[in-house]
């Protein structure tokens, strides 16, 4: 039967030999101290699905806390309690962070649980969770090892690419299941199956009242996917964007800056171009229906860090400065007016008017990162200039020239920039 199935040649197979091995350790760990182990949700799921998944989330029936400070002696690292959960996080020597909980009915209500008992224990736990793939376990205590532990079917509904709530309130109780749901079936081209669809479709009015922190962790989440086009599109269909982002603009415009976006990241990607995680917000930007007017509104309505707050910050300053280049301006002028700016501004601000610059804009990019034999204020020093206030507008000359000219060699650039240096000392 499904639910007896052993997984352990699986485990064996596709996890590395450290994973492997310290399951197992924890398996004779949960053994020795007459608990249960369990490994549960992504990383059993992942399993299945054959991709690689290192976030290792342990349940125990049984005292969580005692079994992460059993680790950490035993193992050493270092172990963090949180009382309030009955939850632990134990960071094993070599970083990999292992989250241990404790099943929950146990702890409460079954203080001297049997046996018998202790197996519903960890189906109450499954149970709790947001899809039937995420709610299979695999025993790690010794004598069940490899065990998978499936009572509501997410093996089947793996098979069968279905997302699959567990009970009806399932969306109430934590809307940003519904993103998840969203999330999972554009990851894995999978479905919601009908019931799912229509309770989430009832459940969408409740992800307004999700905390900042919550509702901009999952969309973080989401535009991080491989394809968050499709993310938006199923948001679209599921009626949720006018709830996380304000606009007026028609889906089709919206649509439009998306595939341009996603289109300009896929191009640079390509030419191995680094791109920074806060690029998601990017996104975000693409659906409001007026960047300037909205500045304020996305800045307090997100939870934002440090990195995309400065990614919007030098957005919203594009579309203010109205810059005007053309398909016709050379690359000098493009690095007169991006020089200090980063790639994702860059794509951000083009991709949002979706129009013939996007080209020209990737063109730019792709030139400024392969400028090579650059002049450096080193140069210009060994050329007898005393380094002063003028330097970095010469050294962008200096690009700026190298970019027009990508055949002219470094000695040609400086002899331009010690006359251009000559011209400008003349003005002052
Ligand atoms: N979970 C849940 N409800 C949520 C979030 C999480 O029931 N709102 C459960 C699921 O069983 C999930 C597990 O907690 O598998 C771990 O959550 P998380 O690490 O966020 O998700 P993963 O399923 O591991 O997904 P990802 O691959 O995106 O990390």
């Amino acid at each position: 039967r499904l639910n007896r199935m052993n997984v352990r040649q699986e485990m064996k197979q596709q996890y590395t030999s450290f994973i492997y091995k310290l399951l197992k350790e924890i398996g004779i760990g949960a053994q020795h101290l007459n608990m249960r182990a369990y490994l549960i949700g992504g990383m059993v799921r992942d399993l299945l699905l054959q991709r690689p998944n290192e976030d290792v989330d342990i349940v125990v029936e049984g005292d969580g806390m005692k079994f992460a400070t059993y680790l950490q002696e035993k193992f050493g690292g270092q172990v963090r309690l949180h009382e309030e959960f009955k939850t632990a996080t134990w960071k094993h020597p070599n970083n990999l962070k292992i989250d241990v909980t404790s099943a929950r009915t146990e702890f409460y209500d079954f203080p001297a649980a049997l046996p018998k008992v202790e197996m519903s224990t960890m189906k109450e736990d499954l149970y709790r969770r947001d899809f039937t793939i995420n709610a299979m376990g695999i025993a790690l205590h010794k004598d069940q090892f490899g065990v998978l532990i499936d009572y509501f079917q997410g093996y089947n509904d793996l098979l069968n690419k279905k997302i699959k709530i567990l009970y009806n309130l399932s969306f109430i109780e934590d809307p940003t299941r519904i993103l998840r749901a969203v999330r999972f079936e554009c990851r894995f081209q999978f479905k919601m199956d009908e019931e799912t669809f229509l309770f989430a479709k009832e459940a969408v009015n409740n992800i307004p009242s999700l905390s900042k922190t919550r509702l901009s962790n999952e969309l973080k989440k989401m535009f991080q996917e491989e394809n968050p086009a499709l993310i938006i599109d199923r948001l679209h269909q599921l009626n949720i964007l006018p709830l996380i982002i304000t606009t007026i603009d028609t889906y089709e415009a919206i649509e439009r800056r998306v595939q341009s976006l996603k289109h300009s990241i896929y191009e640079l990607y390509k030419k191995e171009i680094r791109i920074e995680e806060s690029i998601w917000i990017a996104y975000l930007i693409m659906m409001t229906s007026s960047i300037e007017t909205n500045e304020l509104v996305i800045l307090e309505r997100y939870d934002l860090n440090k990195d995309e707050i400065k990614l919007m910050k030098e957005v919203f300053y594009l579309v203010e400065a109205q810059h005007h280049v053309t398909t016709e301006s050379p690359m000098s002028d493009w690095h007169e007016i991006f020089n200090h700016t980063s790639t994702e501004a860059i794509i951000t601000y083009y991709s949002y008017q979706a129009n013939e610059l996007v080209a020209c804009a990737l063109n730019y990019i792709l030139a400024r990162e392969h400028l090579i034999d650059k002049v450096t204020g080193e140069d210009l020093i060994q050329a007898g200039l005393q380094p002063n206030t003028l330097f970095k507008s010469l050294l962008i000359e200096g690009e700026k020239l190298k970019l027009d000219m990508p055949s002219l060699r470094k000695d040609e650039v400086l002899q331009k920039l010690l006359v251009h240096y000559k011209n400008m000392n003349k003005r002052f």
